[in-house]
């Protein structure tokens, strides 16, 4: 929308103001008042003009400092709506638009929009406020948040695997490490399960972690480092012997499974594979949604 304003400029205290007429281009109506004048401030900028001077603070409607009286009115008028907040869609295309500053003999216009407001602040210094519990800021923990959002928002129903080749066993087990140190940084209630540790064959390294979203498991074998988070223990295990012995010491084998491909998304009266051809060709993508690998595995009982 196209504008023209009205803007009340003078160069100080001393100084006789006056109206000075602008035209406002391509405002969009999602800008705020004082966005506008931006805009127009840039324009004057750039032709070498001075700028409008206007006040604010914190542009999000608590401190009141963008006060200034817009068509005749503080704020502009909008209830419960300070300039910074008040957004150019309440104005018609080809409206003309009166800005001033706030007029009060004890609050002398400094210059364009902005007032003395040291006779507030003296008045404030002398106790001359009242307080009002408004109550503290709610604590985030204590909103109901409802239960399909607060679902969708925890990696909770998450579950994931990896293996990963590396140059030698050495960097498998930096890795393996490193994966291990970080894993704090991603979830809570981290700690090392030994009670869970099964025994493992020679040249196979197994590190169990018990975490709030359910069990982590790193597995290194060789040049081989396998993860699986959030499984249960059991299927964990079970991915790790399945993957590894099938990835065997070779070049790593990618496979690749397409919606519908046997295995998935069966109905009943089809042939059924076993579980766990079906899981490794439906994990092959490397992240799976809890709940689909838990119905695969109800559905293969
Ligand atoms: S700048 Fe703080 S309320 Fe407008």
């Amino acid at each position: 929308m196209n504008l023209t304003l009205k803007v009340w400029r003078q160069k100080d205290v001393q100084s006789q103001g006056r109206l000075v007429t602008y035209q406002a281009t391509n405002v969009l109506s999602d800008m705020s008042f004082l966005e506008m004048l931006d805009v127009v401030n840039e324009d004057l900028m750039a032709r070498g003009e001075d700028p409008i001077a206007f006040d604010s603070d914190c542009r999000e409607g608590i401190c009141g400092t963008c006060s200034m009286v817009i068509n005749g009115k503080a704020h502009g008028g909008q209830p419960g709506t300070t300039v910074c907040q008040l957004h150019m869609r309440h104005f018609q295309d080809g409206q003309t638009i009166l800005i001033e500053p706030w007029r009060a003999r004890p609050f002398p216009v400094l210059k364009d929009l902005i007032t003395d407001r040291s006779a507030f602040d003296r008045i404030i210094q002398a106790g001359g406020f009242v307080s009002v519990n408004t109550g503290g800021a709610p604590d985030g923990n204590a909103l109901p948040i409802a239960k399909t959002a607060a679902e969708q928002a925890s990696t909770k129903s998450l579950a994931l695997f990896y293996l990963s080749a590396w140059k030698n066993s050495a960097s498998a087990q930096a890795f393996a490490q490193l994966y291990a140190d970080e894993l704090g940084r991603k979830y809570s209630g981290l700690k090392l399960d030994t009670a869970a540790k099964s025994s493992t064959p020679a040249g196979v390294e197994e590190e169990i972690y018990s975490t709030d979203e359910g069990p982590v498991l790193i597995t290194t074998r060789g040049k081989l480092v396998f993860v699986a988070e959030s499984f249960d223990l059991e299927l964990a295990l079970k991915l790790s012997a399945l993957i590894l012995d099938a990835q065997g010491t070779g070049e790593l084998r990618m496979t690749g499974v397409q919606p519908g491909a046997p295995g998935l998304n069966r109905r009943d009266g089809e042939s059924r594979e076993p579980l766990t051809a079906g899981l490794i060709r439906f994990f092959s993508d490397c992240g799976v949604m809890k709940a689909a690998v838990n119905a695969a595995v109800q559905a293969a009982r």
